[in-house]
C-alpha cells in the first residue's frame, strides 16, 4: 500500500575547515576563553572562506544528503533553504542558487526566514507537501555562513555563532513518520535579536546582526522547556521514550537549563554547540548529522527536536528518523 506519511529519509552536513577558536577572538575582541567557556560552552566555532558562500555550504551537506536518501538529484522536486545570511539579499534565493549548483531547472526552490527555528518550520512545510501530494521529494537545507553578517569588534554577540550547513530528504515512509511538528512566533520581541533594518532608507546598510543576549536567554529557556512539554503531552510520549533530544545549539547553559526541567538524561541528550557555536538553522541538522556518522542516531530512532530564534521563532518536531545507517 502507498505511504501516506512524510518522514526524513536522510541527514547531512557540511562543515567550514577555517576554526576560530576562543583564543583567537581574545585577540580579537576584549574576551576570555574562560568567559566563553563559562557563559556559553563554546570552545570554537567554523568559519566559511571569503569566496565560500552560504549556498556552497548548503550544496555540499546536499549532495551527501540526496545520496544518503539513495536518490540521484533529479528525483528532487522542491529544495527549500532556512538561512538568515543568505548569499543575496533578497534574491536570487539560496535555494536557486543549490538548484542551479545541483544542475536542477524547473523544480520549486525558495528560501525561508525563520532565524534558530528554520529547521523546524522546514519539516513542517515539508511534511505539509509531501503528505498532499503535492511534492514527492523535498531537499530542507539549513544554511549559514553568519560570519558574513557578523560584527567582530562586538564582543556581545561575535563570540556566539558559526557558519555550517545540514541538510535532508523528507519523502513518504509510514515506517518511520514525522510524528507531529509544531512552529510559533511572536513579533512583540522581535528587536531583541535582529539585523538592521532593511528598509531604514534609501541607502544600502551593513546587514550585522544585534542581540539583548541576556533577555533572549530567560525567554528562551522557558518557551523551549514549555514547547517539548506541549508536544510530549499531545502525543502521549513521555521524555524516557524519547531516544535522542536534539535542541537548538545556541548556549549550553539554555541546553541544560532545558535538560534538566524536562529530565532528559546526558545520553539522550546531543551537544554539539562546544563544537560549533550557534549556526542557527543549520545547527539542529549539523547536530544530527553527528549523532547520525556517531552510530547514535538511527534508522527508526525515536527523537525530539526543539528550536528558538529571532522573530521570535520557536517550534518542535517529533520523529521517527527513516535515513539508513550508512553502508
Ligand atoms: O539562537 C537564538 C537564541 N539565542 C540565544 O538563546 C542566546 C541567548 N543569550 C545568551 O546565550 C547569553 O545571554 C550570552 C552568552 C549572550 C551572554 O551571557 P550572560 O550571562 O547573559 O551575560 P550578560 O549579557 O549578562 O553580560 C555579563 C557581563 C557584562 O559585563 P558587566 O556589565 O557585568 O560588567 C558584559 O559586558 O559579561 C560581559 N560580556 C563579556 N565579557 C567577556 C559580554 N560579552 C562578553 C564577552 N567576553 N564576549
Amino acid at each position: 500500500m502507498k505511504s501516506t506519511k512524510a518522514s526524513l529519509k536522510s541527514i547531512a552536513s557540511y562543515i567550514p575547515t577555517k576554526i576560530l577558536s576562543n583564543f583567537d577572538l581574545e585577540k580579537m575582541v576584549q574576551t576570555s576563553n574562560e568567559w566563553i567557556l563559562r557563559r556559553t560552552g563554546i570552545e570554537q566555532r567554523h568559519i566559511a572562506d571569503n569566496d565560500e558562500n552560504t549556498s556552497d555550504l548548503g550544496t555540499k551537506a546536499a549532495i551527501k544528503a540526496i545520496q544518503r536518501a539513495n536518490l540521484n538529484p533529479q528525483d528532487i522536486d522542491a529544495i527549500i533553504v532556512a538561512t538568515l545570511s543568505p548569499d543575496y539579499f533578497t534574491m536570487p534565493s539560496t535555494a536557486c542558487k543549490i538548484a542551479h549548483n545541483l544542475g536542477l531547472k524547473n523544480i520549486t526552490a525558495f528560501d525561508i526566514s525563520a532565524a534558530c527555528s528554520g529547521f523546524i518550520y522546514l519539516l513542517e512545510l515539508a511534511k505539509s507537501m509531501v503528505e498532499s501530494g503535492m511534492k514527492k521529494n523535498i531537499l530542507i537545507i539549513g544554511a549559514e555562513k553568519i560570519s558574513s553578517i557578523m560584527d567582530y569588534t562586538d564582543r556581545s554577540i561575535c563570540v556566539l555563532f558559526g557558519d555550517g550547513a545540514g541538510a535532508g530528504v523528507v519523502s513518504l515512509d509510514d515506517n518511520f513518520p514525522i510524528i507531529d511538528t509544531h512552529t510559533a512566533s511572536d513579533g512583540e520581541f522581535g528587536d531583541l535579536l535582529m539585523t538592521q533594518r532593511a528598509q531604514k532608507s534609501n541607502i544600502c546598510t551593513p546587514l550585522s546582526m544585534q542581540m539583548k543576549g541576556n533577555e533572549v536567554f530567560k525567554i528562551a529557556v522557558n518557551t523551549l522547556s514549555s514547547d517539548v512539554v506541549e508536544i510530549l503531552t499531545k502525543n502521549n510520549i513521555k521524555s524516557e521514550e524519547i531516544d535522542l533530544f536534539i535542541p537548538h545549539q545556541a548556549n549550553l547553559r539554555i541546553i541544560k537549563a532545558v535538560q534538566e526541567k524536562l529530565n532528559f538524561t546526558d545520553k539522550q541528550c546531543v551537544v554539539t554547540v562546544q563544537k560549533y557555536g550557534n549556526t542557527s538553522a543549520a545547527s539542529i541538522p549539523m547536530a544530527m548529522n553527528d549523532a547520525y556518522e556517531q552510530g547514535l542516531l538511527k534508522q527508526g530512532s525515536l527523537i525530539l527536536l526543539d528550536a528558538f530564534g529571532g522573530g521570535f521563532t520557536w517550534g518542535s518536531a517529533l520523529l521517527r528518523f527513516g535515513g539508513e545507517n550508512d553502508k
